[in-house]
């Protein structure tokens, strides 16, 4: 776990597994333990780290077990366990959290201020139709009002349910909603160019929407970051791999100037690449533009058992 040998480890203090900068308080810490030395875990509530022989550290927790050698003396075992995954998977965990939270906003934000208000604006002009409050020629134009508040109304219900499910992806598979999906990314500034093969159905359920779900991420982030006018989107099969690709020539970024908590479109695409057993390298230069590359592997059927003569 710390990288040192058992010969060189023995008869040395084992402040060589604290931190340097935390060395002589555990110093302090272990002369007052001596004192009154029971079982419990050490630093309790504390985030503890220990360093390993090239310098690194990294997280632990610690139990600390008073015993005697056959002399007498004290001796204190020490049970140390690595952190590292555990805190990992918390950080994934809280990321996921957060990227659902935030579609769910993005979604609700949308409900309220399409739907919800073009319906308000439809009620209050029907109840004014109705108690005949308007002019014969303003009656004509309330309607039309009224048609236009729904149109308003249906597109962003439309949206909504697209964002919670993109339905077509279901009906008519992968490329196709991934090639509706570019068209549909594309506006008066912004055009989404695309290369969009068929794979032959190659992917699990699973691995269609995660796919479908990180080229949306990708695409919204080239539309929302890069100051590009184009996106290209490209999705074939590559032997016993699916691959997708999301590049811009705009503006890059550099991963040094991120903060990974606000970061949770990246982290979401890796988190779900990850499932799926895929790979995904985000390459990005300031002023360089950014590929997005990821590669899932085709779920091949289970194949049958060979007769062994
Ligand atoms: N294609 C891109 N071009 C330029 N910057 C990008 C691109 N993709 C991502 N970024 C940068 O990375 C950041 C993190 O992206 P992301 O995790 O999706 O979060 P969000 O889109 O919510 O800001 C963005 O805020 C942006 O600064
Ligand atoms: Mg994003």
């Amino acid at each position: 776990m710390f990288g040192w040998l058992r010969d060189e480890m023995v008869g040395q203090s084992v402040e060589i597994l604290v931190p340097q900068a935390l060395r002589n308080a555990h110093r302090r810490h272990r002369s007052v333990y001596a004192k009154d030395p029971v079982s419990r875990p050490m630093g309790l509530g504390m985030e503890l780290e220990a360093v390993r022989k090239d310098g690194v550290a990294f997280p632990v927790e610690i139990s600390l077990g008073p015993s005697r050698d056959r002399s007498g003396d004290l001796v204190v075992v020490c049970v140390v366990r690595d952190l590292t995954q555990s805190q990992v998977l918390r950080r994934v965990a809280s990321a996921r959290v957060l990227a659902i939270e935030s579609e769910r906003k993005r979604i609700a934000g949308e409900l309220h201020d399409e739907v919800k208000q073009g319906l308000t604006a439809t009620q209050l002009h029907l109840a004014a139709l109705v108690q005949m409050d308007v002019a014969p020629k303003d009656a004509a134009e309330m309607v039309l009002g009224v048609q236009r508040d729904l149109d308003r109304c249906q597109d962003a219900l439309d949206r909504a349910i697209r964002d919670l499910m993109p339905i077509e992806l279901e009906r008519w598979g992968l490329g196709f909603a991934l090639s509706i999906l570019c068209r549909r990314a594309g506006d008066d500034g912004f055009a989404v160019e695309r290369d969009i093969r068929p794979t032959g159905g190659a992917l699990s359920a699973e691995a269609r929407l995660a796919v479908f779900r990180i080229v949306q991420e990708a695409v919204n982030n080239v539309k929302r970051h890069s100051g590009a006018a184009t996106a290209t989107v490209r999705y074939w099969r590559d032997g016993r791999v699916v691959r997708a690709e999301i590049t811009d020539s705009g503006g890059g970024f550099s991963s040094d100037g991120l903060d990974p908590h606000r970061s949770v479109g990246l982290a979401n695409m890796r988190e779900r690449s990850r499932i799926v057993g895929g790979r995904l390298t985000v390459a990005s230069a300031l002023g360089e533009g950014t590929s997005v590359r990821l590669e899932v592997p085709v779920a091949f059927p289970v194949p049958q058992q060979e007769d062994p003569e």
